[in-house]
């Protein structure tokens, strides 16, 4: 299955993409994640990216399509693939849709998950993020059992740079004026489904599953 997770900052694509992508056996590629393995690696490109992603602004479309292209090339995405906080303009939805139609590998569906602002704002400032396995916390919703300390590899706890909560208000405006576009470019090609994803972890999976039966 080829599959995109649509939604604002903190509407949990992260952590519903993890089953998602298991349960279809295909890779969850997060552009986000990408980034930041490479700021954390000192790389060329995370050293471009990162002034971009501590202001919560879009690394530039050139970078971004380049960066998934390389990754689209990979062996394992042969089985499809299920991206994560990408495309995120509508240069960057036409770039794949280009690339797609060359490789004939249509997408089947678009999920768009939808959250109100003030649950975005809770959720993002209490998120911590395993520096060993990448594993998603909550401190409020979904707490490791042992403070600061993941419950699967037992690795450090951190906080993202960009969660900060003024920095949340400047990615929530971001995703307003250049990511929504692409709410109707997705629903012009009948690609769009909306998914509610207020509730628990699990209820919103049930509801993405029950989509995706459609389509197997
Ligand atoms: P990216 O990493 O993509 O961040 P994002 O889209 O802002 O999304 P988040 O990862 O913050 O949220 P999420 O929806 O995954 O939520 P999560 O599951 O973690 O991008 C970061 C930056 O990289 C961008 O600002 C930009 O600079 C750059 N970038 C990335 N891609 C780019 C692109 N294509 N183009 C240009 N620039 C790009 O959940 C959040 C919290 O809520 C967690 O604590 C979780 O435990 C909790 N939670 C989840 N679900 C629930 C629930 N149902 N109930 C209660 N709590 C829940």
């Amino acid at each position: 299955m080829r599959i995109i997770l649509l939604g604002p900052p903190g509407a949990g694509k992260g952590t519903q993409a993890v089953q998602i992508a298991e349960t279809a056996g295909i890779p969850h590629i997060s552009t986000g994640d990408i980034l930041r393995a490479n700021v954390k690696a000192g790389t060329e490109l995370g050293q471009r990216a990162k002034g971009y992603m501590d202001a919560g602004d879009l690394v530039p479309d050139e970078v971004i399509i380049g960066m998934v292209g390389d990754r689209l090339d990979e062996d394992d995405a042969k089985a499809g693939f299920l991206f994560d906080g990408f495309p995120r303009t509508v240069p960057q939805a036409e770039a794949l849709e280009r690339l797609l139609a060359e490789r004939q590998e249509p997408l089947d569906v678009v999920l768009r998950l939808a959250v109100p602002q003030d649950e975005v704002v809770r959720r993002l400032t209490g998120r911590r993020t395993c520096a060993g396995c990448g594993r998603i916390f909550h401190l409020v919703f979904d707490p490791p059992a042992e403070e600061g300390r993941c419950d699967d590899c037992g690795g450090e706890l951190t906080q993202r740079d960009d969660d900060t909560e003024d920095v949340v208000l400047n990615r929530l405006e971001v995703y307003r004026t250049q990511t929504e576009p692409l709410e109707n470019f997705y629903w012009e090609r009948g690609l769009l489904r909306d998914v509610e994803a207020v509730g628990d972890v699990e209820e919103v999976q049930e509801r993405i599953q029950a989509i995706l039966r459609n389509f197997r």
